[in-house]
C-alpha cells in the first residue's frame, strides 16, 4: 500500500486496525469493501462549475420551518455522485427514495458538512462499494417522510443526522436523505441548520470516542470503566474541528487536556479548555514528545491522534509507560507500530452509531450539552451553493489551511 494512502485508511471504518492485547506487536487492518464495482446504471453528466460565494458564520437560527409533505411520485431527488475513483457528476433525476423498513426517516438536506474522508475515500477509492455512489456523512434538514413505524419524528421537524457509508441513500451529498429513525436527532433549539450540520461527523465521533472507547466521564450510558476518571488526556492535532469537541468534552468530564497545535491555533484551544498547548512549528516529533513529559510526566492514560501515523506514533510514547492507558489514534496507527502493554488501542467504530440503535444515547446526550451551551460548535465556513460548490469545498479542506474552522454546504 503506497505510504500516502496508508496515512489516510486506518481511521475509517472500511479500513479497520484491531486492538493489541501483546507487549510489542504490529497493528493489522482489515478491508470491508476492497473491491470497487462498478453498476451498469447511466449517469447524466453536468459539469457546471461552481458559482456562488463562500460566508464566514456566526449564524443565527432561521425560525422553525414546517414544510407540507407532497406527494412523492412528484417529487425527484439530485445527488452529487460518484462515478469513478476520484470523479464526480451531477445527476438531477434521481426518483425519490423508497423506504427498506417502515423505521426510516427521509430527510431535506438543507446543509452538508464536509470532512476529510469525503474527498479522502473518492480521490483514494475506498469507502465505495461501487459505483455510481453517493458520499457524505453529516447533514441538517426538515423531515420530508417517515415510514409507518416511525415514532419520534414527523414531517417538518428540524433534524441532524450521522450515516454510514454502506447504504447509498444514506450518503449526504443529495437532496433527500433516508436513513433509520434512531439514527435522526432534533436540532437543539437556537441552532441553524448550517450549525447542526457539523454535529455527525466531528462532534459525534469526539463524543463516541471519549464517552465509549477512552473512558471519559459523562457518558449517557453505563460503560465499564477500568481506568480513573482523572488525569490527563492528550490530544494530538488539538484544533481539528474533532478535537475541538474532544478538548470540551474531556474538560466537563474532569479531565486535564494537553493539546498539540501549530502557533496559529494555540489559542484556540487554550479557549476551549486545554490546560496546555504545545506548539508544532519547527519541532521534531520527538521534542515535542519530550515537552509533553516535561510538564506532564507520566500522568497522561488517554490520548487520541487526529493527525496521521507518525504523530501517533509519538502519541504512544508520550503515554503513561506504567499506567494502564487508552490510545484512540482516529487518522491512524501503521501497522509496524509499536505498543506498550499497558496501552490499549481503541478501534473507534463510528458504524456503531447506525448499527447499534442504543447508541442514539450519545446523539442524545451531545444534543442536550450544545443546547445548554456546555459545547461551543466550531467556527463554520457556509458555501452557499448547494451540490454544486461541494467539490469546491472538499478542495478547500484538502489543503489543510482551514486553521479550526469547519467547511459547510448550504443546500438550495
Ligand atoms: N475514525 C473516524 O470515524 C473519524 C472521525 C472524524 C475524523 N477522523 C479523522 O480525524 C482527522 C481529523 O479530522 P477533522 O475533520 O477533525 O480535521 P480538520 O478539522 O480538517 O483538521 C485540520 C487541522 O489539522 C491540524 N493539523 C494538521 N497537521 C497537524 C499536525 N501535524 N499536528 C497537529 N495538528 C495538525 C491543522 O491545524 P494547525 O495547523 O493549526 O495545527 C488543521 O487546522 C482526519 O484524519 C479524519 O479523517 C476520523
Amino acid at each position: 500500500m503506497p505510504s500516502k494512502l496508508s496515512q489516510f485508511l486506518g481511521s475509517f471504518n472500511c479500513f479497520r486496525q484491531k486492538p493489541q492485547p501483546t507487549l510489542v506487536t504490529s497493528i493489522p487492518y482489515e478491508v470491508e469493501s476492497k473491491g470497487l464495482r462498478v453498476s451498469s446504471r447511466s449517469i447524466h453528466s453536468n459539469d457546471q462549475a461552481p458559482t456562488s460565494t463562500s460566508t464566514e458564520s456566526t449564524l443565527h437560527a432561521p425560525p422553525l420551518q414546517i414544510e407540507v409533505q407532497q406527494d412523492s411520485k412528484s417529487k425527484s431527488n439530485s445527488a452529487l455522485v460518484v462515478v469513478g475513483k476520484g470523479q464526480y457528476e451531477l445527476r438531477e433525476s434521481f426518483p425519490f427514495p423508497s423506504l427498506d423498513h417502515e423505521r426510516e426517516v427521509v430527510i431535506r438536506t438543507k446543509a452538508v458538512g464536509l470532512n476529510p474522508i469525503d474527498w479522502k475515500s473518492v480521490d483514494y477509492g475506498f469507502c465505495l462499494p461501487e459505483f455510481p455512489w453517493i458520499t457524505g456523512r453529516e447533514m441538517a434538514g426538515v423531515v420530508e417522510h417517515v415510514g409507518s413505524e416511525v415514532t419520534e419524528f414527523h414531517v417538518g421537524q428540524r433534524v441532524w443526522t450521522s450515516t454510514y457509508y454502506k447504504d447509498r441513500r444514506a450518503g449526504c451529498f443529495q437532496h433527500f436523505v433516508t436513513v433509520p429513525q434512531h439514527t435522526v436527532a432534533p436540532i437543539p433549539a437556537g441552532l441553524s441548520f448550517e450549525e447542526a450540520s457539523c454535529l455527525g461527523v466531528a462532534g459525534l465521533t469526539a463524543a463516541m470516542t471519549l464517552w465509549r472507547w477512552l473512558q471519559v466521564p459523562g457518558s449517557p450510558r453505563t460503560e465499564t470503566h477500568s481506568i480513573p476518571s482523572t488525569g490527563y488526556i492528550l490530544i494530538w492535532g488539538g484544533s481539528t474541528v474533532t478535537a475541538q469537541f474532544a478538548i470540551q468534552l474531556a474538560v466537563l468530564g474532569g479531565l486535564k487536556v494537553i493539546a498539540v497545535t501549530s502557533s496559529k491555533t494555540k489559542a484556540l484551544a487554550e479557549a476551549l479548555g486545554a490546560s496546555r498547548v504545545v506548539t508544532r512549528d519547527g519541532k521534531s516529533g520527538d521534542e515535542i514528545v519530550a515537552e509533553i513529559r516535561l510538564f506532564c510526566g507520566d500522568a497522561i492514560t488517554r490520548a487520541i491522534d487526529l493527525v496521521g501515523p507518525e504523530t501517533a506514533k509519538h502519541c504512544l510514547q508520550a503515554l503513561s509507560r506504567s499506567q494502564k492507558s487508552l490510545f484512540a489514534p482516529l487518522a491512524m496507527l501503521s501497522s509496524k507500530a509499536v505498543v506498550p502493554q499497558n496501552i490499549s488501542v481503541e478501534t473507534v467504530e463510528m458504524k456503531q452509531f447506525v448499527l447499534d440503535p442504543s447508541s442514539q444515547a450519545y446523539s442524545r446526550a451531545l444534543n442536550k450539552l450544545v443546547e445548554e451551551g456546555r459545547i461551543m460548535l466550531p467556527h463554520i465556513e457556509v458555501l452557499d451553493g448547494g451540490l454544486d460548490i461541494i467539490q469546491h469545498g472538499l478542495e478547500r479542506i484538502k489543503k489543510g489551511d482551514m486553521a479550526g474552522k469547519k467547511v459547510i454546504v448550504r443546500m438550495h
